[in-house]
């Protein structure tokens, strides 16, 4: 039942706080320590993984990318991300000391599911992040960390996706918590700021009437980019899978980094451009070194539309409109700058007269290779 909404898409937009807490629900212990017993995988055999390999496929393999930023940064683990359809192909390097994590909202994703049997057959541990209880990727996995999303009817993932990168921050953090490393004030700073992360989701979702209003401005638009760095980049690719999905527009992601490397050539007048900008604080280089991007591309004629913290001035100057999202530490925010990038994708399918929860082509759970 859509509930009053004028969709599924746009109603699982709206219950993303009340998923991303009911994720966090019963894991997190009152002295800030994580309760994943749920895993069912000795600590013992965690501090003897030496590597992390992420499958996943299209909004989930873009959680992967975020995850990858976490457990590297929590862990000290190597950490690859793979496209779950190319992964086996290349003959990868697994054993019985990788850890492969297979994200899947629907749980029956073909591509995943041959992924992790092929990972299996190497004799490495798969533990599944999956939001459809007793579906077939958690049923052939050796543990599984459930999402509490909810049912998901949508086809283009919104809540599935957040929760996807809450349970991913978890495993990282666990992974951490039981190897020892990095756990300390740190750590447990995080999953407090992870509590915190619900209310910050809902005041994204308090100011969006104007992302929609923009939306329906561009409406005729041919294209519209996305760049974005360090977590904001996999952020950058989903918002352009999201306005492809639903707005059928071309629209690309790339690292800002890049862009003197070739993508600036497509920057012409009026060209929507959305950047996900890094916090201010912290890794200040990554956001002046984003804010000259910024710049740049604003030079040579594109509308620029900039997702920056509160209080976040310095993009001030060449931002032709501003989407704030609340101050979070750096590697959660993706948990909120994604946000508004679904509600500009949603607005947009409307406004060009498209099917929301049916976009023209896609199913939901693509369960043929
Ligand atoms: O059910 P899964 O999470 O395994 O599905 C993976 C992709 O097919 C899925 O995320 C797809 O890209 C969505 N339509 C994105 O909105």
């Amino acid at each position: 039942e859509k509930g009053g909404y004028a969709s599924f898409m746009h109603k699982e937009i709206a219950e993303q706080p009340r998923a991303v807490a009911d994720t966090l629900l019963g894991r997190i212990g009152a002295d800030g320590a994580l309760i994943l017993d749920e895993l069912r995988i000795p600590a013992a055999e965690l501090r003897e993984v030496d590597k992390v390999v992420v499958v996943a496929c299209g909004t989930a393999f873009h959680a992967g990318l975020i995850a990858k930023y976490a457990i590297e940064h929590w862990t000290r683990l190597p950490c690859e991300v793979e496209l779950a359809s190319e992964f086996r192909y290349r003959d990868p390097i697994l054993d019985a000391r990788s850890l492969v994590i297979a994200i899947s909202q629907s749980g029956e994703t073909m591509d995943t599911l041959m992924a992790l049997r092929h990972a299996r057959e190497q004799g490495s541990r798969v533990l599944a992040i999956c939001n459809t209880n007793g579906s077939t990727i958690p049923r052939e996995s050796d543990a599984v960390l459930y999402t509490h999303a909810g049912p998901e009817v949508a086809v283009a993932s919104t809540k599935a996706f957040l929760t996807q990168l809450v349970a991913c921050y978890l495993v990282a953090l666990y992974l951490g918590q039981a190897r020892g490393t990095k756990w300390g004030d740190e750590v447990l700073g995080v999953v407090r700021d992870l509590a915190d992360i619900a209310g910050a989701v809902e005041r994204v979702l308090g100011d969006m009437e104007p992302v929609r209003e923009l939306a329906r401005s561009l409406a005729g638009a041919g294209t519209v980019l996305f760049l974005g760095r360090h977590v904001g980049y996999p952020v950058a690719l989903e918002g352009a899978l999201k306005l492809k999905e639903l707005a059928y527009m071309h629209a690309e992601g790339f690292a800002a980094g890049e862009l003197k490397h070739g993508p600036i050539a497509l920057v012409e007048e009026g060209l929507p451009v959305v950047v996900v900008v890094p916090s201010p604080r912290g890794r200040c280089v990554l956001h002046d070194k984003i804010v000259s991007n910024i710049q740049e591309i604003r030079a040579r004629g594109a509308r620029t539309i900039v997702i920056a913290e509160e209080g976040d001035d310095a993009v001030l100057p060449y931002a032709d409109h501003v989407v704030r999202v609340p101050v979070t530490p750096t590697l959660l925010q993706p948990l909120v700058t994604t946000v508004p990038l679904q509600v500009f994708a949603c607005e947009l399918a409307v406004a060009r007269g498209n099917e929301v929860d049916q976009p023209r082509n896609l199913a939901k759970s693509v369960t043929v290779e």
